[in-house]
């Protein structure tokens, strides 16, 4: 589904509720959102949450995917497969964020025809994204961590981290 104009997104929003999705009254979705949900997949998207012109929502089958309350996710971001982002979570603009990988481990056929695997990214509550950062499979990010721009998160980072770079490091923690 892609979102134009306010009584589009209305009416796609009403379609994924009646296909049993859990998208709350109050969700704000701007033009040009793509949505693009499996009848097979599950999305949930909760109070408050807003998301901006220009980002994919990919939902596949046996996916979950799901936007904790007033979660912002910025412009240009790609979120696809079993990713859960707790509540108050800010994902700036161009931000990736895709839980599946290929598989290419028989150098004798092509990438192409390998394969790939999935594991479940969770992303904890109160985490801040910073802009063109890429969360790969498999990672969790803790409450409260932020995550600075243009990083590549390709292991946990725990809760209050400031992590950052390519792949992220811990810089420091946050005051508590
Ligand atoms: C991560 C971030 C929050 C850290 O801010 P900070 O605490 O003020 O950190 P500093 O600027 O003091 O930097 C600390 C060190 O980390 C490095 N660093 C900071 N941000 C980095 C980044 N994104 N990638 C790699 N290294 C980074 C700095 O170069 C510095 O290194 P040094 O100690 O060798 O000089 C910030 O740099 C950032 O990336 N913010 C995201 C901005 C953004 O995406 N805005 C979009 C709109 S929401």
């Amino acid at each position: 589904m892609r979102f134009l104009e306010t009584s589009e997104v209305h009416g796609a929003l009403l379609r994924l509720r009646k296909g049993g999705h859990s998208i709350h009254p109050s969700v704000k979705i701007d033009r040009n959102v793509r949505l693009r949900v499996s009848e097979k997949g599950r999305l949930t998207i909760e109070e408050g949450v807003h998301i901006l012109q220009d980002s994919w929502i990919i939902v596949e089958e046996g996916d979950h995917l799901v936007l904790g309350q007033n979660v912002f996710i910025s412009q240009h971001c790609t979120i696809s497969g079993t990713v859960t982002i707790g509540r108050d979570s800010l994902i700036a603009g161009f931000v990736t964020i895709v839980d599946a990988t290929h598989v290419f481990d028989d150098s004798t056929i092509p990438v192409n025809q390998q394969g790939g695997r999935k594991e479940p990214i969770s992303i904890g509550e109160d985490v801040w994204i910073g802009t063109s950062s890429v969360i790969l499979q498999g990672v969790n990010i803790g409450n409260h961590a932020v995550i600075g721009a243009n990083s590549t998160v390709t292991k946990d980072i725990p809760p209050w981290a400031i992590a950052a770079g390519s792949p992220a490091k811990v810089l420091r923690y946050r005051k508590r």
